[in-house]
């Protein structure tokens, strides 16, 4: 009896709360970079997965991202994509270092162009002491390949030594950045994201734990952010006022003397004088075993404190699931576009689907107009 009727307060609860429906005043309005448009703040975050042959792209590459297209979402991210074969996490990870590869993308670049209003962009990347692995674990060297660090630091204990990168390396890593950038113009992405985040190669460079070096390239701030401003500024030689630029940094890697929000909100002032459009804040990733408190928007006021301390536009990302919260963290000028991951696996049509609860217009593909009542 007691159950029955705590079950119809709850659905007269929710019930109220569907009716009363939320005031969207900012998740579903656009939002400009350079000259391009995004329709609304909605981002598909760029998430791998591992089901590249050749590190080209396929029909369940096809269908991942144009599905997200359809339902609605502003943006979509390609998953981290390598500028070359050694800057893969994984054997099975996309790459864009020849034309199959260009080409195989640019099949779903046009279909999405063509039948969607979202636009598409790629996240370029190289795992450094991180790649040649499978679910998390380093792969022998006959099956996979010497990873390459700014320092000799494995990132977990029994991990092979990584080969330090020299001076001269480096510098072909900065074409070879350049080079993939180009190759997403052909293949007609609307922007490119810059990997910096995740303990990948880049945050690896900015780390005063990964990275040792007594060079050009190590000790002070200026040193270790160096890699990231030479790849920022190749790309930028090449991406012109339609195409804008973001760039995606771990805002602290939890752990005492390493990189942290300090030193992120002084890269992103930096960062904003190179004409990077947006930071997309997460977190972690450099530090193998560290300690990360999850909680709904747990990484949101990493990206609020950027924005606050810098005025450049940020992404915010990790456990977003709502377009309440997500409308939330926008009315509250912590971020300017919101990336969801997880949630957009689940529901590849969450942009519209949250558009229900909130009155508010959202791009619909016309196949599915008679869905809108
Ligand atoms: C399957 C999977 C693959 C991911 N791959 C990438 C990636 O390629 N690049 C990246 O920057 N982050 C990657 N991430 C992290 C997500 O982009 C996102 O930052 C993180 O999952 C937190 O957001 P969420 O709580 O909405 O899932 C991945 C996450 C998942 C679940």
């Amino acid at each position: 009896m007691i159950d029955k009727s705590i079950f119809a307060v709850s659905v007269f609860v929710n019930l109220s709360l569907y009716q009363s429906k939320y005031i969207f005043m900012i998740l579903y309005t656009p939002l400009k970079f350079r000259n391009l448009e995004l329709k609304n703040r909605w981002v598909m975050s760029p998430m791998c997965m591992y089901s590249a042959e050749n590190g080209v792209a396929n029909d369940f590459h096809f269908v991942h991202y144009a599905s997200r297209a359809q339902g609605g979402t502003g943006l979509l991210l390609v998953e981290a994509t390598g500028v070359v074969p050694e800057g893969r996490i994984t054997n099975q990870c996309t790459g864009l270092w020849n034309d199959d590869q260009t080409q195989a993308f640019k099949r779903i670049v046009d279909f999405i162009h063509q039948n969607s209003e979202s636009k598409i962009g790629i996240q370029l990347g190289h795992a450094g002491r991180k790649a040649s692995t499978w679910n998390g674990q380093q792969i022998p060297l006959d099956e996979g390949w010497e990873t390459v660090a700014p320092s000799k630091i494995p990132y977990a204990e029994g991990e092979r030594i990584p080969h330090e990168l020299s001076v001269s390396e480096i510098k072909h890593l900065v074409w070879d950045f350049k080079e993939a950038t180009r190759r997403s113009l052909e293949a007609g992405f609307d922007l490119i994201e810059i990997h910096a985040a995740h303990g990948y190669l880049i945050h690896q460079f900015m780390s005063p734990l990964s990275n040792v070096r007594a060079d050009e390239y190590g000790g002070s701030f200026e040193n270790r952010i160096r890699f990231l401003l030479e790849i920022v500024d190749a790309a930028n030689e090449l991406l012109d006022e339609n195409h804008p630029l973001f760039v995606r940094i771990s805002g602290t890697e939890y752990a005492e003397n390493g990189w942290d929000i300090e030193e992120s909100v002084q890269l992103a002032e930096v960062l904003k004088n190179k004409n990077v459009d947006l930071i997309d804040v997460s977190s972690g990733g450099n530090i193998h075993g560290a300690k990360i408190t999850l909680f709904d928007g747990y990484q949101v006021p990493l990206a609020a404190q950027i924005k606050k301390e810098t005025g450049i536009k940020t992404g915010a990302v990790g456990l977003i699931k709502t377009a309440a919260l997500a409308e939330e963290i926008l009315q509250k000028e912590e971020a300017d576009l919101i990336f969801v991951a997880r949630e957009i696996l689940r529901n590849p049509y969450l942009a519209i689907q949250g558009s229900f609860g909130g009155k508010a217009e959202c791009d619909f593909p016309p196949q599915y107009a008679r869905a809108r009542i």
